[in-house]
C-alpha cells in the first residue's frame, strides 16, 4: 500500500529561482534562507519518496481569472515549468503519476471533495521553486510529482478548515492506494505577505510563528480562522499558508516535527519551512 512518510511545507517566492539560478544561495542575503532546509533536504536523500503530492497555488499561468477551479488535481504523466516570472528558467520536466493522481481524484470526489481533474497542467513557482531549494537541479528529477492546485488568488478562496478536510480527505486516498509507494506531500506558499495596496509589504513575524506552531501542534487554531482574519493579519497572499493545512491535515495527528525554520523577509515574504514525519 503507499504510505504517507511525512510531510514539508515551505514559502515559494519566486526570487528563489533568480538566487539559484544566479548562484546567489550562499551570498550574504540568501545565506541563512537557503541553509534553514539543510535538515530536510538531509531527510529527503534518506528518504528516497516515490511521489511528492505538491500543494500549492497556481498564480494565473495554468488557470487565469475566467476560470479558476477551487481545487485541481495534475493527472498527467509529465508536467512542465511554464513560470515567466523574471524570465523563464530552464527547469526539466516532472515526471507524473497520472495512476495514482486519478486514484487520489476518485477517492477525493468520493469523499465530496469536487476536484478539478487536469490532463494537462502548467505549473509555476509555487510548485517548481520549493522541488528546486529542497533536490537541487536535475537533468531527470529523483521522484514522481503530483501538482494539486488550491485557489487562493480569485475570491471566493476555500477555508483554512476546509483546507485542512482536504488534508485529511488526502491521506485517506494516498493510504488506500495498493502501490507499494513512499508519498511525501508539500504544502507551499506562504507565510505573511501582501505584494499590491496599501498594505503591500505586510510581514508579520508573531503570527507567521504562531502559524507553524499551530500547524506542528494545534491545527484547529489556524482552520477555526476566517480568511478575513487570516488576511488581516498575514496580508492577502499571506492566506497561501492554508496550503500548510492540507499537508497538516493528510499526516497523523501524532506527526513529529523534525525541523522548523523561519527567516524574514525574504522578496516580501515572511518565509517559513517545516518537516513533519508520520508516524
Ligand atoms: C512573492 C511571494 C509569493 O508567494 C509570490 O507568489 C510572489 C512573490 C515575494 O515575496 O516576492
Ligand atoms: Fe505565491
Amino acid at each position: 500500500m503507499a504510505k504517507l512518510i511525512g510531510g514539508v511545507t515551505t514559502s515559494h517566492i519566486p526570487a528563489i529561482g533568480n538566487a539559484i539560478n544566479d548562484g546567489l544561495t550562499q551570498e550574504h542575503y540568501w545565506k541563512r534562507f537557503f541553509d534553514g532546509y539543510g535538515p530536510v533536504k538531509q531527510w529527503l536523500v534518506e528518504k528516497q519518496p516515490d511521489v511528492l503530492i505538491v500543494v500549492y497555488n497556481d498564480h494565473g499561468l495554468n488557470f487565469f481569472l475566467d476560470k479558476v477551479p477551487t481545487f485541481a488535481i495534475g493527472c498527467a504523466d509529465e508536467y512542465h515549468n511554464a513560470d515567466e516570472g523574471w524570465g523563464l528558467k530552464p527547469v526539466a520536466p516532472f515526471a507524473g503519476d497520472a495512476e495514482f493522481s486519478w486514484h487520489l481524484a476518485e477517492s477525493l470526489i468520493g469523499q465530496n471533495f469536487d476536484m478539478c481533474t487536469c490532463q494537462e497542467m502548467k505549473v509555476d513557482h509555487g510548485f517548481v521553486n520549493p522541488l528546486r531549494v529542497l533536490f537541487g537541479d536535475h537533468e531527470r528529477w529523483p521522484f514522481k510529482a503530483i501538482p494539486l492546485a488550491v485557489n487562493t488568488v480569485q475570491h471566493p478562496i476555500p477555508s483554512a478548515r476546509r483546507c485542512y478536510n482536504l488534508g485529511q480527505g488526502l491521506g485517506k486516498a494516498i493510504a488506500s492506494y495498493p502501490e507499494d509507494l513512499k508519498v511525501v506531500i508539500v504544502g507551499t506558499g506562504g507565510l505573511s505577505h501582501q505584494l499590491q495596496g496599501e498594505r503591500a509589504g505586510i510581514i508579520d513575524v508573531e503570527y507567521d510563528l504562531a502559524c507553524i506552531e499551530s500547524v506542528i501542534s494545534n491545527p484547529d487554531w489556524l482552520a477555526d480562522q476566517s480568511n478575513a482574519e487570516i488576511i488581516r493579519k498575514a496580508g492577502t497572499e499571506g492566506v497561501e499558508v492554508i496550503m500548510w493545512l492540507v499537508m497538516r491535515g493528510a499526516l497523523n495527528e501524532k506527526a513529529r516535527v523534525l525541523h522548523k525554520h523561519y527567516h524574514a523577509p525574504i522578496s516580501n515574504t515572511g518565509a517559513g519551512v517545516l518537516l513533519l514525519e508520520n508516524c
